[in-house]
């Protein structure tokens, strides 16, 4: 589960933190791509240099880095899991109480993805009220907890209080990871397809696939197996099947690859082709040309008439009402159309943000409101989750 996955270890100031080394080595060897952040006392127990040579990055160890503007807020944003090991009693009540005043405690505090703390501290302090009610609180913010385990401490102390061991924190990291896709296979497509009028001309469209790639991207976080189609040049997480493609035939053929449980058609392809791309450039001074047209392939139409057929949402790109996208859903016959109006401001094609409204098969609408199009795609997900455990 943890092929291609972005995993955010932070390291706290215990000595446990050398047990972190191995932690990040297990991580990559599962697949992850792992960086790291380091707070002041952990390097005093382990090198920055140790979690480099592991995971080909030097790790982040201040809030105010040159290397990044906003480094909390990019790493927690970057990241599909963040892992916290160890978790110091300093970190863990910097975290309940809200205090973001270095990387570490910022960074979780920014986050918005799944947290695994792996506390480690000396038994006295396990048992300290404050540590128990604060462990009470995150467990509150959802945040995963793992351990401690009876073993050695610092000093050589020995009792509850050691940290969890690696592989035990890999296998949480992955069942975290596994989320509600697990198993269940995702097509997308995105992007404007691009029809050839000769090697240097094309008609297209002004889809961006930013809505696609968003889409892929939060279906991944959720565990999702992504096949993304695309012909956007946009960043992609890793962990997603890339296919790049330029026309409706090429997307088309991509697609028919492809046996997902769910199809997410978000590309604007195009409706018509040159019926023939000229070899080379048709030049100006041969006067007008008149392209001949012909139809292109409905992708989405090949999707629906599969048996079986995956649970399928269409998109409308629409400059009418939303009664007209109603009757496209019918038509069509998706499971769930995504309509949204492309002359409303903020709306549609090159924007990050989108006001769609959902259809579903009985006609019923849900109008989202102006939303960031990674909003959009959770909650296009979340739908999509819950019609497909109604079907069982
Ligand atoms: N679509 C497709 N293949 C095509 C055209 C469209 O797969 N050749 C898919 C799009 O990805 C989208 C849905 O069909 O999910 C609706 O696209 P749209 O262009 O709105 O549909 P059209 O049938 O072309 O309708 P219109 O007449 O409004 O252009």
């Amino acid at each position: 589960m943890l092929q291609g996955r972005r995993v955010l270890l932070c390291v706290t100031g215990g000595v446990a933190a050398y047990k972190s080394a191995y932690l990040a080595r297990r991580l990559v060897e599962a697949g992850a791509t792992v960086r790291v952040e380091m707070t002041e006392s952990a390097l005093e127990f382990v090198g920055a240099q140790t979690f480099a040579a592991i995971t080909g990055e030097h790790p982040f160890t201040a809030l105010f880095a040159a290397d990044l503007v906003s480094p909390h807020t990019e790493l927690a944003r970057w990241a599909d899991l963040v892992i916290v090991a160890p978790a110091t009693g300093a970190t863990i009540g910097r975290v309940a109480n809200g205090i973001s005043e270095d990387l570490v405690s910022a960074t979780i505090i920014a986050t918005t993805v799944p947290v695994l703390l792996a506390p480690a501290m000396h038994t006295e302090m396990w048992e300290h009220p404050a540590t128990e009610r604060n462990l009470e609180t995150l467990r509150g913010f959802g945040y995963h907890i793992i351990g401690p385990e009876i073993g050695a401490l610092a000093g050589g102390d020995s009792g509850m209080g050691r940290v969890a061991e690696p592989e035990e924190i890999v296998v949480a990291a992955g069942d975290i990871l596994g989320g509600e896709g697990k198993g269940q296979k995702v097509l997308v497509t995105a992007g404007g397809t691009r029809e050839p009028v000769d090697p240097v001309r094309y008609l297209g469209n002004r889809s961006s696939g930013k809505m696609g790639h968003a889409i892929a991207d939060a279906a991944i976080r959720r565990g999702y197996d992504v096949t993304l189609v695309t012909t956007a040049d946009l960043p992609t997480h890793p962990a997603a099947k890339l296919i790049r493609v330029e026309t409706a035939e090429e997307m088309l053929a991509a697609v028919a690859g492809v046996e997902p449980h769910v199809a997410i058609m978000a590309a604007a392809v195009a409706d018509f082709r040159p019926k023939s791309a000229a070899e080379s450039k048709i030049p100006r001074a041969d006067g007008l040309p008149s392209i001949e047209l012909t139809e292109t392939p409905d992708i989405l139409a090949s999707v629906v008439q599969r048996h079986p057929r995956p649970f399928t949402v269409g998109f409308a790109a629409e400059t009418g009402g939303v009664e007209r996208a109603v009757e496209k859903a019918r038509k069509k016959d998706v499971d769930l159309l995504v309509y949204n109006d492309v002359t409303e401001p903020g709306s549609g094609f090159g924007t990050d943000t989108n006001r769609v409204v959902l259809i579903d098969r009985s006609g019923d609408t849900e109008e989202l409101p102006l939303l960031a199009k990674s909003e959009v795609a959770e909650r296009l997900l979340d739908r999509v989750a819950a019609a497909i455990g109604e079907q069982g």
